[in-house]
Formats: structure tokens, sequence, C-alpha cells
């Protein structure tokens, strides 16, 4: 067992996966977290066999959504101190936008999807975190920044003001709360079958560094602030996007 422990949402898929890999790379133990066993349990397999380490990283099967299954998460932690929750599940739902009813169901999915997910983890675990030391990080969107997306960019955006607020409460205790903002990253499930090559080329020439972003990218800047060198830096936004938006 490992003196560190991470927790990863969304960990058995895409940025998250990569963000498991480096952390149980750095010698955390983490539990990826997600609603399918069976991803999770391949994902936990494959890198805790690459990195010679059994164990190393373990699924822990629940939505985020639901307060009740948070509560898998809060248990299979048991009494350990949390080193790091990085807040990565989400991604945009589709709907139908027909009638208020269809809008209302259709921002409320995001919003569960990509806000609830967080603060529910964040807030099963928050009296479990390293204290001091901890790290929080929420990854959010550059669609926060720049919209394009709807109720998903609006609830990315949310994730913004909740972690200054986050950053505040928890800051006294050492405790930093940050967020990641990628750009387009490929190689993940996020969008699904809606990709078509126009839109790939679209958002790689968009980049000023000519190319899609790899999960790797991402999980390059959560090492970052889950690293020891990031103690000061905390309430912060930043943008991993091969500068599609620029400072902000
Ligand atoms: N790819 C991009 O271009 C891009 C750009 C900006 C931001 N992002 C953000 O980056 C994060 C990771 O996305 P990704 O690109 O790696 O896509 P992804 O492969 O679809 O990863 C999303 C992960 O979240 C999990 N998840 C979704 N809803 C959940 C819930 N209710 N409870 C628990 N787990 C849940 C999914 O697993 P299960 O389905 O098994 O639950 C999946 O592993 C997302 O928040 C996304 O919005 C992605």
């Amino acid at each position: 067992m490992g003196e560190r422990l991470a927790v990863v949402s969304g960990g058995g898929t895409g940025i998250g996966a990569a963000v498991a890999r480096v952390l149980a790379t750095d010698g955390f133990d983490v539990f990826v977290v997600g609603r399918r066993a069976d991803v999770l349990t391949d994902t936990a397999e494959r890198i805790s066999w690459d990195i010679g380490r059994p164990r190393a990283v373990r699924p822990v099967v629940a939505d985020l959504t639901d307060p009740e299954q948070v509560s898998e998460v809060v248990e299979a932690v048991g009494d350990r101190a949390v080193d790091a929750v990085v807040n990565n599940a989400g991604g945009y739902l589709g709907g139908d936008t027909g009638g208020l009813a269809g809008i209302a169901a259709h921002w409320r999915a995001n919003l569960d999807a990509n806000v609830l997910t967080a603060v529910l983890l964040t807030e099963a675990l928050r009296s479990a975190l390293r204290r001091p030391g901890g790290r929080v990080v929420l990854v959010s969107s550059i669609a926060a920044q720049r919209g394009g997306a709807g109720p998903y960019s609006a609830a990315k955006a949310a994730l913004h003001g909740w972690a200054y607020d986050l950053a505040a409460q928890l800051g006294p205790d050492q405790i930093t709360v940050n967020v990641v903002s990628p750009g387009y990253v490929a190689d993940t499930e996020f969008f699904g079958d809606r990709m078509t090559p126009e839109g790939h080329a679209k958002r790689v020439a968009a980049t000023l560094v000519g190319r899609a972003g790899v999960p790797d990218d991402i999980a390059e800047a959560v090492r970052y602030l889950i690293g020891p060198a990031a103690g000061y830096v905390t309430g912060q936004v930043l943008g991993v996007n091969g500068g599609s938006v620029l400072g902000r």
C-alpha cells in the first residue's frame, strides 16, 4: 500500500485514466470512480500491471450524481487520509430541448453530471482530506470560458465560482483547490460519435500549437497541481488548451 491516496472520478477512461496513471506512477494509491465496473476494472488492472504495483489502482463503482452511491467511495477510503481528489467525471449531455420540460431536463442533466458529481464527491471526502497538504482539482472545460455548449458551458463555469469558495474555506488547512480547464482533447469518450473530420480539423486550427490535446497533456497539469511544488497555487484556473483561449 502506498502512503498517499488519490481519488479520481471518471478515472476509467480518457483524461481520468491518464491522471490515474501519472499519480500511480508517482506512488499514490488511486481509487478510480465511475459507473461502469468493467471499464474501471480494466483500467485499474492495466495501470497496476504496467507500473508493477499490484492494486495500485482500484475501482469504485458509483454514480456520483446519487448521494447514496457516493458513500461507496467513503467506504473504500475507510479511515485513510485523502491526499488528492480529482473531480474529472462529467461530459456534455445532449437532450431533447423541445419545450420547457425538455429544456429543464437538458440543463439538469448537465448540471448533475458536471457540478453535482464534483460537489458530492468533494463534500463526502472533505473531512478526510489530508491536513495540511490536501489537494482538490476540478476538471472544467474551455467551454466555461468561451461558451459554445449551452448548459455544459454553464455547468463547467459553475465549477469555477465554487472552486474560489472552496479554496477560501480550505486554505487555512493548507489544502489547495484549483481548476484545470482543458481545450480539445482527442482519444477520450467525450465526443462519442459526435466528432467529424471537419470538427476535428476546426478544433485543431483554433489552437496556436496546431494539434489536438491528448489526455496526458491534462494529466501533467493535474500532476503539477497535486505535487509539492504547487502548494502556493490555489483558487486558480489553469487553461490547457493549446492557446485556443488566451489568458483567462
Ligand atoms: N475531451 C475533451 O475535449 C474535453 C474538453 C474539455 C473538458 N473535458 C472534460 O474532461 C473530463 C473528462 O472527460 P474525457 O474527455 O476524458 O471524456 P470521457 O472519456 O467520456 O470521461 C468521462 C468520465 O466520467 C465518468 N462519469 C460520467 N458521469 C459520471 C457519473 N455520474 N458518475 C461517475 N462517473 C461519471 C465516465 O465513466 P462512466 O460512464 O463509466 O460513469 C467517464 O469515465 C470531463 O469532465 C469533460 O467534460 C473534456
